[in-house]
């Protein structure tokens, strides 16, 4: 499995904090029994976590150094988590943002929060990145309330060529109700190209395992699904492929 998804650079947002953590979290998904993991900080540039490729490649190796330090065999890759804010837009023409494992493929997290200080008109926002040359995949789509309002949001942006990535956690916790029941309803209707974990800590439940998920989604869906989602998809955005959607 591989995780394409997740928070494991020290210090740069609000997932890991220490060199300490991010070993512990790279461990997690050793023993989960992931072969890769792409790390995708936040960046969310003119606001806040201005996390671009020159900031974050030295904590990216320093990771690197410790991981031969303690031979960990887990492949880990870089990327960030790209805000579409109106500056994000400059920075992919600049080539600043760390895309997943330096390829055109951009993990992009739609404004969803009615409390961020800007306004972009979102599917403007998404139809310029394709057309400066980068793949889109939206992260969890199942948070946005602009989905929540309009399910046809998706496919509109489907329509554009975008792909979408769900949580992991979203389909497991049914405390979020809402976003539970809408991430189920997306797996249902073939909105879903990647399942990721969003991990920002080693501990508790929003870690770096997909285990689980695997196991029920395998259940529900079939070991070729499960696969698609978790192993194949994720690994052609590590090689800059074409994602299958089912
Ligand atoms: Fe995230």
């Amino acid at each position: 499995m591989i995780d394409t998804h997740c928070h494991i650079l020290f210090g740069v947002d609000d997932g890991a904090q220490t060199l300490y953590d991010s070993i512990e979290m790279l461990k997690v998904a050793q023993a989960d029994g992931m072969t890769n993991i792409i790390s995708t900080s936040h960046c969310v540039p003119g606001i806040k976590f201005e996390n671009d490729k020159e900031t974050l490649l030295p904590i990216y190796r320093e990771i690197v150094d410790e991981m031969k330090r303690q031979d960990m065999k887990i492949e880990f890759h870089l990327g960030s988590e790209l805000m579409l804010t109106p500056k994000a837009i400059e920075w992919l023409r600049d080539g600043r943002v760390a895309t997943l494992n330096d390829t055109k493929w951009v993990l992009c997290e739609i404004p969803w929060n009615k409390n961020l200080q800007f306004e972009i008109d979102e599917d403007q926002a998404i139809c310029t990145v394709l057309e400066l040359g980068y793949k889109v995949i939206i992260a969890h789509p199942e948070r946005y309330p602009q989905v929540h309002e309009n399910y046809g949001k998706l496919e509109y942006w489907k329509s554009l060529g975008c792909f979408f990535q769900i949580n992991s956690t979203s389909l497991l916790n049914p405390s979020r109700e809402a976003n539970h029941r809408l991430a189920w309803r997306m797996m249902e209707d073939g909105y879903c190209d990647v399942v990721a974990t969003d991990a920002h800590r080693h501990q508790g439940t929003r870690t770096n395992r997909l285990g689980g998920i695997y196991a029920i989604i395998q259940e529900k869906f079939g070991e070729m699904e499960a696969k698609r989602l978790m192993v194949d998809n994720p690994l052609r955005l590590i090689q800059d492929g074409v994602l299958e959607r089912r």
